[in-house]
């Protein structure tokens, strides 16, 4: 069995302050996390010569995977974030109270509410397809640094969870840790 390892990136300055998107570069607790992550990683492929690191094209992710060393890294615009259009920067709060019939829209029916001028959970899920049929031909393990959403969407997949819990996966607390699993 070889390995796929999802990790979402280290916590971003945009996280901090609760916006969403962006391409901001990591908090100090991110790149402590960029830190673990380069040793868990090294550790855990030592003795493989062929595996992987992808990420998306966000400074959030190349970040995180810079202090990883000796393997190749590949760049997916497909494992970029959810584009939240024309909420991009924005917070939670500031949706709810600037845009309020969006917000509840998005509350009633996540998995298909599409940001105005952005995309939906739906839309991020086909993107993913190249991505999916890769990491399936690939026979070295893969470290796949993405987001919340992504994550989401590829944790379903490989856990074969339903397409409605998708957009509802706990994936914020599992920062600090590394999800696995074997093809
Ligand atoms: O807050 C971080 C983040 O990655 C945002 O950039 C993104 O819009 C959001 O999470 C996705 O999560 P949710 O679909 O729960 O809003």
């Amino acid at each position: 069995p070889r390995p796929i390892l999802l990790t979402r990136h280290g916590e971003s300055r945009d996280n901090v302050r609760g916006r969403i998107g962006g391409d901001s570069v990591l908090s100090d607790t991110g790149e402590i996390y960029m830190k673990k992550l380069a040793n868990f990683v090294e550790k855990r492929l030592k003795s493989e010569r062929t595996a992987s690191i992808w990420t998306s094209t966000l400074q959030r992710t190349i970040l995180t995977a810079s202090p990883i060393v000796g393997f190749p890294k590949i760049q997916w615009r497909a494992l970029d974030e959810i584009n939240a259009g024309v909420c991009d920067g924005m917070t939670y709060e500031e949706i709810k109270k600037n845009m309020p019939e969006e917000y509840e829209s998005r509350k009633k029916d996540k998995l298909r509410y599409r940001y105005p001028r952005g995309e939906s959970y739906l839309d991020v899920i086909q993107r993913l397809e190249p991505v999916i049929i890769e990491l399936e031909r690939q026979r070295a393990p893969v470290v796949v640094i993405s987001h919340q959403a992504v994550l989401r969407a590829l944790y379903a997949y490989f856990a074969d969870r339903p397409l409605k819990e998708i957009p509802h996966i706990e994936w914020r607390k599992k920062t600090e840790s590394y999800l696995s699993f074997s093809t």
